[in-house]
């Protein structure tokens, strides 16, 4: 075990993009396409442990082709995001949840675990460095801590090398239609994680089973992909990259349980403790397909939303299996989905009571 911290080696970038250009980039932003000027470095192998941690100019990492990541895709990675506070605090939300669910992932998948302080400082000093990169307004900056088996070989172990990186990006609305509700495609030909496997980790993998899915929907002409379970194909799971919550018109709420196929959500979490000081009562239990159909037609269903760091609580207007569609409510954003967002926003921005000291100030 190490014993002593990490001390980051500052090296900044000698060529930083000019404020006007970022400026000008900040106009229009999308998700993940715009970058800062550094990012954080530490690598890790069987011999030296965790070293080389260093603050550096953004570039690419030259990698073997025989880099065990590219053949068996050993890697793990988190999302979170730095806001900008009303009074001009840069802050960050939950961020021990994300350093302990990485270290989550990287026990699944057979990695290094990064002691909690030291993926803190790595998070905390590229926004520290890049904090002009974080956007005023509805913005913030994405941040993407992640490692990956760097080892040059090709047998079946776990690797003895590994690269943990952080890089930043300025973000919009994950959605094209920004807060506009989405539509969802039920995907019963593909699932997304079974019993034993690896959908409570953080691991590209389980994007990579994903993209199918998500293409099916994109060609349906939805946003995103709901998941059934593996065993049943009948219980819902969750979405492509957000968990998902069923709005009950008795004033209670549903949302499927953490049971080891999905990711449990740090959102997920904020909005069940949230729901339940508003006075909601929130059931995490199994939900059927066929349960959801039946209750939005009925009218037990008024809402559903999704909810993840990047897609922060998206109401969910309609729904498209291979049966059909049908729309949820009116087919727009429901008061209470409208009312967990708004608590949920005004905590990570500074204009809502943090009584549970989820937001850290850099
Ligand atoms: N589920 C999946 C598959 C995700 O990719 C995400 C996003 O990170 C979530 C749920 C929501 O997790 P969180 O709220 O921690 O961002
Ligand atoms: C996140 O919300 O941080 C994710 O990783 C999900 C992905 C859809 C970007």
């Amino acid at each position: 075990m190490q014993a002593n911290r990490l001390s980051f080696d500052v090296k900044p970038n000698a060529h930083p993009m000019d404020e006007a250009s970022r400026l000008k980039a900040f106009e229009n932003l999308g998700f993940g396409t715009l970058f800062s000027d550094h990012m954080a470095v530490v690598r890790w192998s069987a011999d030296k442990g965790w070293h080389g941690a260093e603050i550096t100019a953004r570039a690419p990492f030259p990698i073997d082709p025989a880099s065990s990541v590219l053949h068996y895709a050993q890697e793990i990675f988190e999302g979170m995001k730095a806001y900008r506070t009303a009074d001009g605090r840069a802050v960050l939300f939950r961020p021990e949840e994300n350093a302990r669910r990485f270290n989550d992932s990287a026990r699944r998948m057979a990695m290094p675990e990064l002691p909690e302080a030291d993926f803190l400082a790595a998070v905390e000093a590229l926004v520290r460095i890049d904090a002009k990169w974080i956007p005023e307004g509805e913005g913030s900056l994405y941040l993407r801590p992640f490692m990956f088996a760097s080892e040059t070989f090709l047998g079946v172990r776990p690797s003895k090398e590994y690269i943990f990186c952080v890089i930043a990006s300025p973000v919009g609305p994950y959605f094209k239609g920004g807060a506009k509700p989405v539509k969802i495609w039920v995907s019963e030909t593909y699932t997304r994680a079974a019993a034993g496997g690896t959908g409570a980790a953080k691991c590209g993998g389980n994007y990579a089973a994903s993209l199918v899915a998500q293409s099916e929907a994109a060609a349906q002409g939805c946003d995103q992909v709901v998941f059934l379970d593996a065993a049943e194909h009948r219980w819902i799971e969750e979405l492509g990259g957000m968990n998902v919550f069923f709005v009950m018109q008795d004033g209670s709420i549903t949302t499927p349980p953490l049971g080891g196929t999905i990711l449990p959500g740090i959102t997920r979490k904020s909005l069940v403790a949230l729901a339940r000081e508003e006075g909601f009562t929130v059931n995490e239990e199994r939900y059927s397909f066929d349960q959801w159909k039946a209750d939005v037609e009925s009218g037990k269903v008024t809402e559903a939303f999704a909810c993840g760091t990047a897609a922060v609580v998206a109401g969910i207007g309609t729904v498209k299996h291979s049966g059909g569609e049908f729309r949820i409510g009116n087919g727009e954003t429901g008061p209470v989905t409208g009312k967990l967002r708004e608590a949920l926003v005004g905590i990570q921005r500074g204009t809502r009571e943090d009584r549970h000291h989820w937001v850290r100030a850099i």
